[in-house]
């Protein structure tokens, strides 16, 4: 894209996450960017034409028709280098699934010959609907990318999914989607993510607290990257579904050894970034357990090491563990890199704030084989997915030559 400014046509809808609207253009003029602004009638009610204006330093767009003036919706669409709508409310995400065209946002989104992304923004229930899964996956079908939502606190006062991410996160992902390589076309990425569940009887399992976020990010990130995708996740995760990536979802540590066993051959990257129950119930109670008045104990076996067994397997692949740790955090992660045969390990402490389960920062150190140690600073899973991932293509190049 040379020496031009990137050109970002940012679209608006009317979503309570537009106020902070004048803050992401500021944030992509910052970057360099020259922007444009088109907004649907209702996001008028959120944010002042005259703020977007004054930052942008362009005429806000809503209307196709603008005082005897037709705004060429076909023309934004080909001046703009990238399409953004940020906030995307359920409304527009529907309207743009169906091909409805009744403003000049959606009129550009139909006309746009660039990358299109849309940051999705609305209440917890409105984004888990259904209708509102099914508009995406038809979005990302066709090649529109989701940016976030990230979860927190929402407007309604709810906490979950459903948060605009924040204006700096856009900003990066969609200037590295535009600038992104194909650094993995061709190449079969296998990534395990979430936590297994071990029964104990029909009503109660043994698991742990792990959410999924990290592997969900990675698998992502890869696909970004043109890899061919395969996701095996446990059912204990956040649901997630992707249309452009295989999804095999699986339950106890036994179903994930099987299911890794079976992608591990044609696999030119694995990352286990799964929380596997190391321990499993010997017995496995056809009926619930009734309780009693006295205490009980469980006797528990090993699970299969599932990463240990694909590292006695190891060919030409290039297999990435990880290592979560509440103290002697390196030297663990350095046994364990040796140990289960890795050609790189990831290691996140309990001890840092933002880091580990269920949070959407992590802040990893990377080790590998050859003796290189990176420390980074807290991120989000999607940037911290981006340092794994320049991490693993950095190592492959590096086998290869
Ligand atoms: O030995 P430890 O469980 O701490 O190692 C963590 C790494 O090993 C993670 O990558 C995890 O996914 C993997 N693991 C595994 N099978 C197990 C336990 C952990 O593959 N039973």
């Amino acid at each position: 894209m040379s020496s031009q400014p990137t050109r970002i046509l940012l679209g608006i809808t009317g979503s309570i996450a537009a106020y902070k609207t004048p803050e992401l253009v500021r944030a992509f003029i910052k970057a360099g960017c020259e922007v444009k602004v088109v907004i649907t009638p209702s996001a008028n009610d959120f944010v002042s034409e005259l703020s977007l204006a004054t930052v942008s330093k362009n005429e806000v767009l809503g209307n196709i028709h603008n005082e005897g003036q037709w705004n060429n919706h076909v023309e934004l669409g080909m001046w703009a280098h990238a399409f953004i709508v940020a906030p995307a409310s359920a409304n527009t995400i529907a309207k743009m699934a169906q091909g409805i065209c009744d403003n000049l946002l959606l009129a550009c989104f139909l006309s746009a010959r660039c990358k299109v992304m849309i940051a999705p923004a609305m209440d917890l229930d409105m984004y888990h609907h259904a209708a509102t899964q099914n508009n995406l996956n038809t979005l990302r079908q066709r090649g529109v990318i989701t940016i976030g939502p990230a979860s927190g606190e929402l407007a309604s006062g709810l906490i979950g999914d459903g948060r605009m991410e924040e204006p700096s996160t856009i900003v990066n992902e969609v200037l590295r989607s535009l600038h992104v390589s194909n650094s993995l076309k061709n190449k079969q990425v296998v990534i395990t993510a979430g936590p297994t569940r071990e029964a104990i009887d029909p009503v109660r399992f043994i698991s742990n607290h792990s959410t999924g976020k990290m592997g969900v990010a990675l698998a992502e990130e890869a696909l970004q990257r043109g890899a061919n995708v395969k996701l095996i996740i446990g059912k204990g995760a956040l649901g997630y579904t992707n249309p452009n990536m295989e999804i095999s979802c699986v339950d106890t540590a036994e179903e994930m050894l099987n299911a890794s066993l079976s992608s591990f051959e044609k696999a030119d990257i694995f990352i286990m970034s799964a929380a596997v129950a190391d321990y499993t119930p010997e017995h496995v109670a056809t009926q619930k357990i009734k309780k009693k008045e006295d205490d009980m104990s469980i006797s528990l076996k090993r699970t299969p090491d599932i990463l240990a067994t694909l590292g006695s397997k190891k060919k030409n692949q290039l297999l990435v563990g990880f290592a979560l740790e509440t103290n002697n955090e390196l030297e663990y992660a350095k046994n364990k890199l040796e140990k289960k045969n890795l050609d790189m390990i990831v290691l996140n402490s309990l001890q840092d704030a933002g880091a580990g389960f269920a949070t959407d920062t992590n802040k990893i150190s990377i080790l590998d084989n050859e003796g290189n140690e990176l420390h980074f600073e807290l991120k989000t899973k999607k940037m911290v997915a981006i340092d794994i991932l320049n991490h693993a293509e950095k190592i492959m190049i590096k086998n290869i030559n």
